[in-house]
C-alpha cells in the first residue's frame, strides 16, 4: 500500500534546500529510500554520514545554515518514516489464532467445526436469562472487564490504602504498572465497576429517574481449587441509586429476581456482614429452592442457602462518584452466577464449567 504511495509523489517536492550538496544528497535519498527494502536503513544512508561530516568543515560563516538544512532533512526522512508505519497500520488485521489467514478468500478456506454442532454454554445462557429478568425490572446491563486498576479495584469502593480488608481479597496482578506505579489487577469482583456505572448514569438523578444497572463480569481469584472454588467465576454485580432507597427495597428486588429465576416461592433472610463499600453490609440467603428447608446436600442440611453479599452502598462510594449521599441513596449486591446456575441444575462442582468437557456441555445444548 505504501509503495504506490511514494510511487505517485515525489518526496521533496515542498521541500526547498538553498545548499546544493543538500539538494542533491535530498535527491540520492529519495531514490535510495524508494529501493530499500527496510526503509528505515535511510537513517544510516552514508550519504548522510558525508552530510554529517561536511558540517565540521563547512565554512565558519555557513555552518549555521548548512547544519540547519541538515536537520532539516533529517527531519523531512523521520517523518516520513512515520508517516509509512501508521500506513503500515492501516492494513488489515492479521488474527494468528485464526486456523486460517483471516485475508483470504473464504471460499478458499478449508471448514472446521460446523457451527450447528457447537452450542452456547451453560453459564452464558443462563447469563442471558438473568439479564432479562432484570431488564424486565429496569435494569441496564453493562460488561464488566478482565483487567483493571488499583483505584477501581479498592480506591474508589472505600478500601483505604493499606487497609487490611484488601488482603480479602487475593488478586492476579501484572507486572506491568499503572500511571500511579500501582500494579494492575484481573478484578476479583464487579464491583470494580461501581465508580463507573455510577459517574456514567449520573444524569439520570437529575432526571428524576433512578440509576439501575446490572454488572456481569469474569472474575479472578487466587484460590485453592475445590467442587465450590474456581480461580476463574462470573459474578453479576446490581447498583440501584435514587431517592429514599431502602434496604427494604434491597431485599425485595432480590427476591423478586431470585423467585422469577427459579421460578418458585422462596424465603429470603440477611445477617449483617462487613464490606467497606456498603454500611450497612449484608450476607443475602435464600430458603434452598431443592428441599424447601427440609435440610439437603445442597444446603449442607441448612436450609438456607448463603448467596450473596450486598448493602446499601457507602456515602464514600458516592461521593468519590460525584453523587451527593445526602439527596440520593441506593443499595448494591455482588454475587457468583456459577453459583446461581450450579443450584439450578444441580452441579456438583463449579470446575466443570471451565473445563470444555464436552459430555458436560452437551447437556445443555
Ligand atoms: N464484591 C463483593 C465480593 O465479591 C460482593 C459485594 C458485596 C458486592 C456487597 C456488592 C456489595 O455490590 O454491595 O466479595
Amino acid at each position: 500500500m505504501w509503495n504506490k504511495r511514494f510511487e505517485t509523489s515525489i518526496l521533496f517536492n515542498n521541500m526547498s534546500y538553498t545548499i546544493k550538496d543538500i539538494a542533491d544528497a535530498a535527491e540520492k535519498l529519495e531514490k535510495q529510500f524508494q529501493e530499500l527494502e527496510d526503509k528505515k536503513t535511510i537513517l544510516r544512508s552514508p550519504v548522510f554520514r558525508e552530510l554529517f561530516s561536511k558540517i565540521k568543515t563547512a565554512e565558519p560563516a555557513n555552518r549555521a545554515r548548512f547544519g540547519a538544512e541538515v536537520n532539516k532533512l533529517k527531519n523531512e526522512i523521520e517523518s516520513w518514516l512515520s508517516a509509512l508505519e501508521s500506513n503500515m497500520d492501516e492494513r488489515a488485521p492479521i488474527d494468528v489464532t485464526a486456523p486460517f489467514p483471516t485475508n483470504s478468500d473464504p471460499s478458499t478456506r478449508f471448514s472446521v467445526l460446523q457451527p450447528q454442532k457447537g452450542s452456547i454454554h451453560p453459564l452464558m445462557k443462563e447469563l442471558e436469562a438473568v439479564i432479562r429478568i432484570f431488564g424486565r425490572m429496569g435494569f441496564a446491563a453493562i460488561e464488566s472487564r478482565e483487567i483493571d486498576d488499583d483505584y477501581h479495584m479498592f480506591g474508589a469502593l472505600n478500601f483505604p490504602e493499606g487497609h487490611p480488608a484488601r488482603d480479602d481479597y487475593d488478586t492476579f496482578m501484572t507486572t506491568q504498572k499503572d500511571k500511579k506505579g500501582k500494579q494492575f489487577i484481573a478484578p476479583a469482583h464487579t464491583s470494580t465497576m461501581q465508580n463507573r456505572v455510577l459517574r456514567q448514569f449520573a444524569s439520570n438523578l437529575d432526571n428524576d429517574e433512578p440509576i439501575a444497572v446490572v454488572i456481569p463480569g469474569r472474575v479472578f481469584r487466587n484460590e485453592d481449587l475445590d467442587a465450590r472454588h474456581e480461580h476463574t467465576f462470573y459474578q453479576l454485580e446490581g447498583v440501584y441509586v435514587g431517592k429514599n432507597v431502602t434496604a427494604g427495597n434491597l431485599i425485595a428486588t432480590l427476591k423478586v429476581f431470585l423467585q422469577e429465576y427459579y421460578q418458585q416461592e422462596l424465603e429470603v433472610k440477611t445477617q449483617p456482614f462487613y464490606f467497606p463499600f456498603t454500611e450497612p453490609s449484608f450476607e443475602f440467603a435464600l430458603s434452598c429452592p431443592f428441599c424447601k428447608k427440609q435440610g439437603c446436600n445442597v444446603c449442607s442440611q441448612t436450609g438456607w442457602i448463603e448467596l450473596l453479599g450486598c448493602g446499601m452502598i457507602h456515602p464514600n462510594v458516592l461521593k468519590e462518584a460525584g453523587i451527593d449521599p445526602t439527596i440520593y441513596t441506593g443499595f448494591a449486591w455482588g454475587g457468583g452466577i456459577d453459583r446461581l446456575v450450579m443450584m439450578k441444575y444441580d452441579i456438583e462442582d463449579i470446575r466443570h464449567f471451565e473445563s470444555g468437557k464436552l459430555e458436560f456441555l452437551r447437556q445443555f445444548s
